[in-house]
């Protein structure tokens, strides 16, 4: 695959301090006027200022040059146009109409959370002492975005742009294609395809440690704003990964998540695993209760088109 990785997401809002204050409560740091990091990554989330909420750019990397040049290649098979300068590659979803940049080169590793010693049934790993999932004064913080979700009135053009252009792997379908999951690294996604009236941000995800860590900084969200929890904690059946969705400041959907599946053997999960008849009711393995109707569209989504409108899109 041409495509190694998620680099970072740029996030238009109306209030950017808002919304980088609240992530910097969560933990991730401001490491530019309009850009939030992570401990190992210095550029996960950027804010900038608009009259809407949509995600305005999303940053992708690839291995090097040649990549860029195939990548331009595809595109212009599909129709989309793209630029090359410097290394970097820059083109529009033709849908929604964000920016995509393609750049050489890879995020930087992530540290590894200590292990944690579990009991269990038949298994003692810790004795005598107590469990740090027991100290919740232990900071939480996210470790890197993983995945975007957009929702497309054209889910087959979308899908089709990101697949047959950029070069994402296509890991499960929904019910024939009514939505998609890709990929463009080893998680099972990055990208989500559903549908929706007009073209916007279902949600973006910050992978955590695990459910200790998932647990800890959605119940502070939830102090903050009662209202502020959509769906979770619970465990997704397509990608495995554990999850919280919750709405930040500006209104916009985000996930918690952790434990995700892995690819790194294309082949062998395009046999042995991918479905392409996914049930579209059947989201989770467990969950405390139904989602809230904005887990599917924004609870919004008239304004946003009305906002999407006026500027012209
Ligand atoms: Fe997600």
């Amino acid at each position: 695959m041409p495509l190694c990785d998620l680099m970072d997401l740029e996030l238009t809002v109306p209030d950017p301090d808002g919304l980088a204050a609240f992530w910097e409560r969560r933990g991730m740091v401001r490491t530019g006027p309009s850009t939030l990091g992570t401990a190992d990554r210095p550029s996960q989330l950027r804010i900038a200022e608009g009259t809407y909420r949509h995600v305005s750019e999303v940053r992708l990397a690839c291995t090097d040059g040649s990549d860029l040049v195939a990548i331009a290649a595809r595109l212009e098979r599909i129709g989309v146009a793209s630029s090359t300068a410097d290394g970097v590659l820059r083109c529009h979803d033709p849908i929604a109409d964000h920016e995509v940049v393609v750049e050489v080169g890879a995020p930087a590793a992530l540290t590894p959370p200590p292990a944690r010693q579990v009991n269990g049934p038949g298994r003692q790993e810790r004795v005598n002492r107590r469990s740090s999932g027991s100290v919740p004064t232990t900071s939480a913080p996210p470790r890197r975005v993983g995945h975007v979700v957009f929702g497309s009135p054209d889910v087959a053009a979308t899908v089709a742009f990101y697949r047959d252009g950029l070069g994402f792997q296509v890991s499960d379908v929904i019910d024939g294609g009514i939505g998609c999951f890709l990929r463009c690294s080893t998680d099972h996604h990055n990208l989500l395809v559903m549908p929706a009236p007009v073209p916007c941000m279902n949600h973006y995800a910050m992978e955590m440690d695990d459910l200790d860590a998932i647990g800890l900084a959605g119940t502070r969200v939830v102090a903050e704003r009662p209202e502020a929890s959509v769906y979770g904690p619970g465990r997704h059946v397509l990608g495995a990964n554990l999850f919280w969705y919750l709405l930040d400041p500006a209104g916009g959907m985000f996930e918690l998540f952790a434990d995700m599946d892995q690819i790194t053997d294309d082949e062998a999960w395009a046999t042995d695993e991918r479905r392409d008849d996914w049930d579209p009711f059947t989201i989770a393995a467990w969950e405390p209760g139904p989602s809230k109707p904005d887990f599917f569209l924004p609870a919004d989504i008239d304004d946003l088109a009305r906002a999407r409108d006026a500027a012209g899109r």
